[in-house]
């Protein structure tokens, strides 16, 4: 693998803009090809983010030689198709979060990555974020003592004429859209609960339009929430023994925190991302890459592998299922 790597994106909605972006911040990697199911959405895009070359068609893309690794930006329900062929065309694969519908795709996903002895990695951009990165090691430091309490929540009043926040064909609801945010910051923080309990309310599609998530521990509680029903703020909270941990608004994109231990000053630590805070997984892709690893160790398969796990038992409880399911 040469210094520089090449990307490529499959998907160019919402968050391939944002993502490529970013990518343009990021030394010594530059993007290669982009691809959609329209050729003149392509060359818009490509343009605009100077890509060498575009496609109107995803397997067009996969036949680019110098694409090194794939940036899958497409509706859940087709990210276990698009790693595994990616992966089976020989390009390592950054993919989209949630990683797959449920565990058993991702299980696949991650045999393909190993039969190809190729990279893959779920865009878990919120776990490159710098400062949640610092105060993983400051929990893990025993700073704000043993961690009794989790607070977080993703919410906004979406637009329910897009159609992947509704419709279940498309692997939509709030759990794999947004929830999967507070749900990885509580396993990052306290890991696999003993027991899940959870409520949901529902679009008429069946996709869950909003969810309250208790996550029991042995010592601790988190109490975590999604909605495309309401506005919140997005703050987190972790509280432990000697202290406590806010983070700042929209916690799972953010640049600050605050850390207060008991009977002390509040103390305030601002760390600024590099663009919109994707870059950061970028990097880390980008050095896994040239090490020729085929995971990351700061979130790896197994990581991925939990998280789903969770989400399922989550969707479980409150009787969720998509197609997916069943096959
Ligand atoms: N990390 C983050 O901050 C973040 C934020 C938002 C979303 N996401 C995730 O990113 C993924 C895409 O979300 P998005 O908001 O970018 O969605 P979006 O705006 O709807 O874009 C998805 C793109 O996927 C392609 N696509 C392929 N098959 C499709 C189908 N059957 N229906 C609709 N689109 C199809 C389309 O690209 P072409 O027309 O170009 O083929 C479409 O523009 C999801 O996994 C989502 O959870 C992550």
């Amino acid at each position: 693998m040469s210094l520089k790597i090449n990307w490529g994106i499959i998907g160019l909605g919402g968050i391939a803009h944002k993502f490529a972006s970013d990518l343009l911040l990021v030394e010594n990697c530059s993007l290669e090809a982009v691809a959609s199911r329209s050729l003149e959405k392509a060359e818009v895009f490509s343009k605009q983010y100077n890509s060498a070359n575009f496609y109107g068609s995803y397997e067009e893309l996969l036949q680019n030689k110098l694409v090194d690794i794939i940036y899958i930006a497409t509706p859940h329900n087709s990210h276990e198709r698009y790693t595994i062929l990616s992966l089976n065309y020989k390009k390592a694969v950054l993919c989209e979060k949630p990683f797959a519908i449920n565990r058993k795709q991702v299980f696949k996903m991650i045999e393909a990555s190993k039969n190809n002895a190729l990279f893959l990695m779920e865009a878990m951009w919120t776990r490159f974020n710098p400062s949640i990165k610092k105060i993983k090691r400051i929990i893990d430091n025993g700073e704000i003592g043993e961690i009794k309490y989790i607070n977080a929540d993703f919410s906004f009043k979406a637009n329910t004429s897009i159609q992947r926040i509704y419709d279940k064909e498309l692997g939509g609801g709030s759990l794999l859209d947004i929830g999967i945010y507070p749900v990885f910051l509580a396993y990052l923080i306290l890991g696999i609960p003993n027991k899940i309990q959870a409520n949901a309310h529902f679009y008429e599609s069946g996709a869950d339009s909003q969810l309250a998530m208790l996550f029991n521990y042995e010592n601790a509680h988190a109490i975590l929430f999604s909605s495309f029903n309401a506005t919140s703020k997005r703050i987190a909270k972790i509280s432990g023994t000697l202290g406590e941990i806010n983070i700042d608004m929209p916690w799972n994109e953010t640049d600050s925190f605050s850390i207060q231990l008991n009977n002390e000053a509040e103390e305030f630590i601002s760390l600024p991302t590099i663009g919109r805070g994707y870059s950061h997984q970028i990097i880390e892709c980008n050095t896994c890459l040239r090490q020729h690893k085929i995971e990351s160790e700061i979130w790896s398969h197994q990581n991925s592998l939990e998280l789903i796990t969770l989400l399922d038992t989550i969707r479980n409880e409150i009787n969720l299922s998509y197609n997916e399911d069943f096959l």
